[in-house]
């Protein structure tokens, strides 16, 4: 099938690939003319595990082209993604100017029926907005032309972003027109062959489907990060209690991990934009707000810990940081924990050396050169003439370190963990100090 996705940015550069790859004719269109240079010589914009063959193998094979040309785009598909971003205006809510762009493009350069998928995460009645543009920028242009609007919204992961989008668990279509639902069944046969994953329903119920997972998602780990801290006021071990509540299958294991903070592009923008939604159809959204709220102290969770140490007084200290993105497998530092840490740490007068596996050029671009900031080539390299350790992110690499090492290495042996990568009684046995989310001090 002919298919165009407008915005090649995370999701709709994985949708092209994928679709591309099971054979599908695909033309990804962006405004930005570097990108589209660099993705004709195989440089892809994102760090994403198996992004870059999947890119590259279908671009030579000629299943995917990249172009700044909207008319081409369009021209092409008869299927029509849109996937640009939706950043959060000043209040919060999701800005749809790019959305609205794309669909008056389309209608501009469309000459026969086209299915306008939104496949960006868009409030609740974009949909009819979307028509509403699409229809009155025909009209000016007097032509007669049919179309369908879909919400098809994505749920992939990043840093497992292919393979979500190669097996997804459901994929949901809001339409009522029985033309775009055959031909968009046809576009995702080769996603739904042993189980039927498609479901089916009216365009806001979809629209709101995807604020409602990742709302939820987001809840659970703003509950557990709040249990957690319940434990550590109470002497509880909030792993224990993990363990414990997590073996219920109508709780079940996953988005229970406590940590200093939920980050990223989708959780803190979703939530945000939920409530704003709410706030606008004239309701109080009490447990997002406070989803929300929780979050961002838990943000201010290991520099807590690092005053509550240093009594106080950090001015001067170099602080040694294993992991700078918002999560492993990424190198994505939107709404990251260690922002957060960071800032705060210079606000206090103390240097931060840090080491993450991905995410160092982007903590360059974002902070530039700065004298309370040394990116060092390893993680053991952090260590060096550090007064402590501490840990934002659980990449692998930071799950069995050289203990002895770390010990030798740091001035005071405290270690302050974000993410619960070790025991404590482990720590103990090392002579570490060790704080971590929801667990007693060991000493
Ligand atoms: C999230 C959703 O998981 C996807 O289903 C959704 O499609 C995506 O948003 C989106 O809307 O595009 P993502 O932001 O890539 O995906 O990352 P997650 O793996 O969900 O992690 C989000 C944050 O929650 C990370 O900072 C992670 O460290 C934190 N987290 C996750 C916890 O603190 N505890 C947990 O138990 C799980």
């Amino acid at each position: 099938m002919k298919v165009t996705v407008f915005g090649i940015g995370y999701v709709g550069l994985v949708q092209a690939a994928v679709l591309a790859e099971v054979g599908h004719d695909v033309v990804c269109v962006d405004v930005d003319q570097n990108k589209v240079d660099n993705l004709e010589k195989g440089i892809i914009p994102i760090y994403e595990p198996g992004l870059t063959p999947l890119v590259t193998s279908n671009f030579e094979q000629g299943r995917v082209k990249f172009t700044t040309d909207a008319e081409k785009g369009v021209t092409h598909g008869e299927v029509v993604f849109i996937a640009v971003g939706t950043p959060p205006d000043e209040d919060g809510s999701a800005d749809l100017k790019y959305v609205q762009a794309v669909a008056k493009t389309i209608a501009t350069h469309m000459q026969k029926h086209k299915i306008i998928i939104n496949k960006s995460t868009v409030p609740v009645g974009t949909a009819d907005k979307v028509i509403a543009t699409v229809s009155e920028t025909l009209k000016e242009l007097n032509k007669d032309l049919t179309f369908d609007v879909v919400s098809n919204p994505e749920f992939l992961k990043e840093g497992a972003a292919v393979n979500d989008c190669m097996r997804p668990d459901r994929i949901i279509l809001g339409t009522e027109s029985e033309f775009a639902e055959k031909k968009l069944r046809e576009l995702y046969s080769p996603f739904n062959r042993n189980h039927d994953k498609i479901i089916v329903m009216d365009v806001r119920s979809a629209e709101l489907t995807k604020y409602a997972a990742n709302c939820m998602l987001a809840t659970k780990i703003s509950f557990m990060n709040e249990m957690s801290n319940l434990a550590e006021l109470m002497g509880a071990d909030i792993e224990n209690v993990r363990k414990g509540i997590g073996s219920d299958p109508r709780i079940g294991y996953q988005f229970i991990y406590p940590g200093c903070g939920y980050g990223g592009s989708c959780f803190p923008k979703d939530v945000q934009a939920l409530v704003r939604s709410a706030n606008g159809v004239g309701y109080k959204a009490k447990i997002l707000e406070s989803v929300e709220a929780v979050n961002y102290r838990q943000k201010e969770k290991l520099f807590d810990y690092l005053m509550d140490f240093y009594k106080g007084d950090l001015k001067g200290n170099t602080i040694a940081l294993w992991g700078l993105s918002f999560k492993p497998n990424t190198d994505d530092m939107r709404e990251a924990s260690s922002r957060v840490l960071m800032e705060k740490l210079w606000e206090q007068g103390a240097k931060v050396q840090a080491f993450d596996p991905e995410a160092m050029e982007e903590t360059q671009r974002i902070y530039g050169n700065r004298s309370d900031l040394s990116l060092m080539g390893t993680k053991e390299a952090t260590l060096n003439n550090a007064d402590c350790l501490v840990i934002c992110t659980e990449w692998q690499a930071f799950r069995a370190p050289d203990f002895e090492l770390i010990k030798s290495s740091i001035k005071d042996p405290v270690v302050f963990d974000g993410r619960n990568l070790f025991e404590p009684s482990l720590m103990s046995e090392y002579g570490l100090h060790y704080y971590a989310i929801g667990r007693a001090l060991s000493v």
